[in-house]
């Protein structure tokens, strides 16, 4: 499998996690932060080693195809007015959760600031603990996703085999929602997971599994 050029945006939970696991399976990381020199990053740099780069949001973009935005919602707005030049074109995914009412996602938003982008949400509808283990009483979880089809639709390229590959290298198994208009769908699962894993109470280790005959 060829090696993919990533930027993860953010590197907490999702972020670090993420992007341990792209790291772990051959991609190379560029991991984009407010504050390089942050014990989290430094604590991070330790951990990767050189198999990853720690640094501005800036030079995490220009040395790659895929972004994966991990940083807090309302953090995103900000950074496509900072950055959307570099963003345009790219394969984005969007990870944040935009929290307090309105959409949780940022697609439309992101879509407006580089419009030549591809835009996929994923990785957003489950606690990060999934993404570490992401097998639950011995079985695979299913990541709900969505975003253009560009092979079924005839536009040049694949973003769509790309995403569902980084989300089988973090050990998930892809599950397509369906395009653009199917984001809300998406987030949707989120809200599912947070009803019953914390207003539920069955856990954070909670996931989902679509039965397909
Ligand atoms: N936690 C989960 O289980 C989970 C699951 C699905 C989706 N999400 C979503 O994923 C996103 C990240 O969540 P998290 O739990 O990973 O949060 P987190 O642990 O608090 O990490 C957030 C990261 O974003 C960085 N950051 C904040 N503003 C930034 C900016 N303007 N530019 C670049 N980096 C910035 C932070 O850096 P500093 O520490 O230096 O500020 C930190 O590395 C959120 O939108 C959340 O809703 C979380």
């Amino acid at each position: 499998m060829a090696t993919i050029r990533i930027a993860v945006l953010g590197a907490g939970k999702i972020g670090g996690t993420l992007g341990s696991k792209w790291v772990a399976t051959g991609h190379q990381v560029a991991f984009g932060v407010t504050d390089p020199a942050s014990s989290r990053a430094q604590a991070l740099r330790a951990e990767l080693g050189q198999d990853a780069t720690i640094g501005e949001v800036a030079d995490a973009l220009a040395a790659s195809e895929v972004v994966a935005l991990a940083v807090p919602g309302g953090a995103v707005d900000a950074l496509l007015a900072a950055y959307a030049s570099q963003l345009d074109g790219k394969m984005i995914i969007d990870a944040a959760n935009r929290m307090g009412g309105g959409p949780m996602n940022s697609v439309a938003a992101i879509s407006a600031a580089a419009p030549n982008a591809r835009v996929y949400r994923a990785f957003n509808s489950l606690g990060w603990e999934n993404f570490a283990d992401p097998v639950v009483n011995g079985v695979q979880a299913d990541l709900f996703y969505a975003g253009p089809d560009d092979a079924a639709n005839g536009a040049a390229g694949d973003a769509r085999a790309t995403v569902e590959q980084l989300i089988r290298d973090v050990g998930l198994r892809p599950v397509y929602v369906g395009g653009p208009e199917q984001v809300a769908l998406v987030d949707a699962v989120a809200s599912l997971w947070f009803a019953l894993a914390l207003g539920q109470g069955k856990g954070r280790h909670l996931a989902f599994k679509a039965l397909m005959p």
